[in-house]
């Protein structure tokens, strides 16, 4: 039993805390009950997409959890989910990133309105982990990370399907390379379970994320959803939490700068989403005077090999990668070559190297997935740069590890919206080989909410060929899901004054 003091015991303890007493009887809470730590789940649920769907039921594993050994009395409580996907291309889009705000609103609200001693946070879809993460650094409270976890890859013959088939499916069939009838298949079978997309897009990024910085559990980034490991680890989230309160664990203990250098170079070895620099900024600064910035991220991305095959800058998805190791085995190569400190504290209440060695590898062939850092995929470091210049002059990025390229000259094709630059790729014949897309207005202010151009990106990679032939800038965003020589977040933006 936690003996720490619990700010739960001054809501609900004493005489004159009757009336809040009340209400904890009222959903079925007894004596024990109230006297125990008061704990959150928090599920990052809805039905309105397949990220998310399952949440509450691993909410109910993460209660026995909490509960195992006379622990703590735990209560599920929301928060939003906006879905990338479904947003993709539409207004939609606008809500995505602030609904990383929302989250992390939405938890700080309920945590501390109900004076909850701890919580541990279930997210699945792009922003719903870093929201989380957000809010654990904001309140400083003993938190663990749960992921939801990823969808399994679909088939389509011999071809192992994602999302991001689907949207570079429309711009085949856009180019006339394949039949409607085709794309109704693709649609059909590229997201075959629950689970968030099955590459190593933001979702599957940011778990791994989590992992890297020590706030979830060693391995629990990627079992597929319907895994029934996941369920473990739903159980096992809620036992760590009530360890990391019995010893006083904080997350800011956790999210040192440290942590997050180790966290940045998982993302380079991986081939990340760029949507990380964004959301790892932003948890940083939530973290309390973790000074992190642009040029942190370069620094770490030069020094990194790019050494995991994972879509969309390789050929693996993120089951793929659970099979063989998961997180850990490329945190572990990472380590050795004496890339990540090893030293840094987890929710677990070890070392990251405690973790690493105590952790439990499946004894199989790993290398076609992720290599050796001797033998990286790609010769020119991590898989994201930051780069800088007359359009650029306070930065932008760009995956490397998702194109063949590092140069590209050719022809400026500005258009004021994502819009005006899929009706032109649309019509056919209006962006052809050697043009650089530019695309402005979509920035933070712009767009407004720093929309993301994978229905852009992927007409150009999926239509008529020209993905190693185009090129394309915007002060907008990418999805994960984005490859080919794509620049974004150009700052400052359009909507600034920005060139
Ligand atoms: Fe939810 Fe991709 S849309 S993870």
């Amino acid at each position: 039993m936690v003996k720490v003091n619990l700010r739960s015991q001054e809501r609900y303890g004493g005489v004159l805390n009757a009336p809040h007493r009340a209400f904890l009887r009222s959903i079925g809470f007894s004596d024990e009950d109230i006297g125990k730590p008061l704990v959150a789940v928090v599920a990052a649920w809805s039905e309105a997409g397949p990220c998310n769907i399952h949440t509450l039921q691993l909410a109910v594993h993460v209660k026995e959890g909490v509960r195992r050994g006379g622990g703590g009395s735990p209560l599920t409580v929301p928060t939003i989910v906006v879905n990338d996907n479904i947003g993709m291309g539409t207004e939609g889009m606008r809500y995505s990133l602030v609904s990383r705000e929302v989250i992390a609103d939405t938890i700080e609200a309920q945590i501390n309105a109900h004076a909850f001693d701890g919580f541990v946070g279930i997210g699945g879809c792009d922003k719903t982990t870093p929201g989380i993460l957000m809010a654990m650094a904001r309140l400083n409270i003993p938190a663990v990370y749960l992921y939801g976890g990823t969808a399994e890859p679909g088939f389509y013959g011999n071809l192992k399907l994602t999302i991001e088939d689907v949207h570079e499916a429309i711009g085949a069939y856009l180019a006339g390379k394949i039949t409607e009838d085709e794309l109704y298949e693709i649609e059909k079978r590229a997201h075959p379970t629950y689970g968030t997309c099955a590459g190593m897009f933001t979702a599957n990024t940011m778990a791994a994320i989590a992992e890297a910085l020590g706030m979830a559990l060693p391995g629990s980034a990627s079992p597929p959803a319907t895994s029934a490991r996941r369920v473990m680890y739903a159980v096992e989230s809620g036992v760590a939490l009530m360890n990391a309160m019995e010893l006083g664990i904080k997350p800011r203990d956790v999210m040192t700068y440290e942590a997050f250098e180790n966290a940045i170079t998982v993302l380079m070895a991986m081939g990340g989403s760029t949507n990380a620099i964004l959301h790892l900024l932003a948890i940083a600064h939530e973290a309390g005077g973790v000074k992190l910035t642009l040029e942190d991220f370069d620094r770490i991305s030069k020094r990194t090999p790019y050494i995991a095959s994972l879509r969309p800058g390789g050929d693996y998805v993120m089951a793929d990668l659970d099979a063989v190791g998961g997180v850990p085995l490329v945190m572990l190569k990472l380590l050795k070559a004496g890339l990540l400190n090893g030293k840094v504290l987890t929710i677990t209440g070890k070392t990251m190297e405690e973790n690493l060695k105590n952790y439990k590898f499946p004894n199989v062939p790993h290398d076609h997935i992720v290599r050796d850092v001797s033998n990286p995929i790609k010769p020119w470091g991590g898989g994201i740069r930051i780069l800088k210049g007359s359009l650029a002059p306070e930065g932008a990025v760009i995956k490397v590890a998702a194109t063949e390229l590092m140069r590209f000259e050719g022809r400026a094709r500005p258009f004021n919206s994502e819009e005006e630059a899929f009706q032109a790729i649309r019509r056919g014949g209006e962006v052809r080989p050697g043009d650089v897309v530019v695309i402005r207005y979509e920035g933070p202010k712009g767009g407004p909410g720093m929309p993301e151009m994978l229905r852009v990106t992927a007409a150009l990679v999926g239509g008529a060929g020209l993905g190693k032939d185009v090129a394309l800038v915007t002060d907008g965003r990418f999805s994960g899901a984005t490859r080919g020589f794509m620049v974004g977040h150009v700052a400052p933006e359009a909507a600034v004054g920005g060139r």
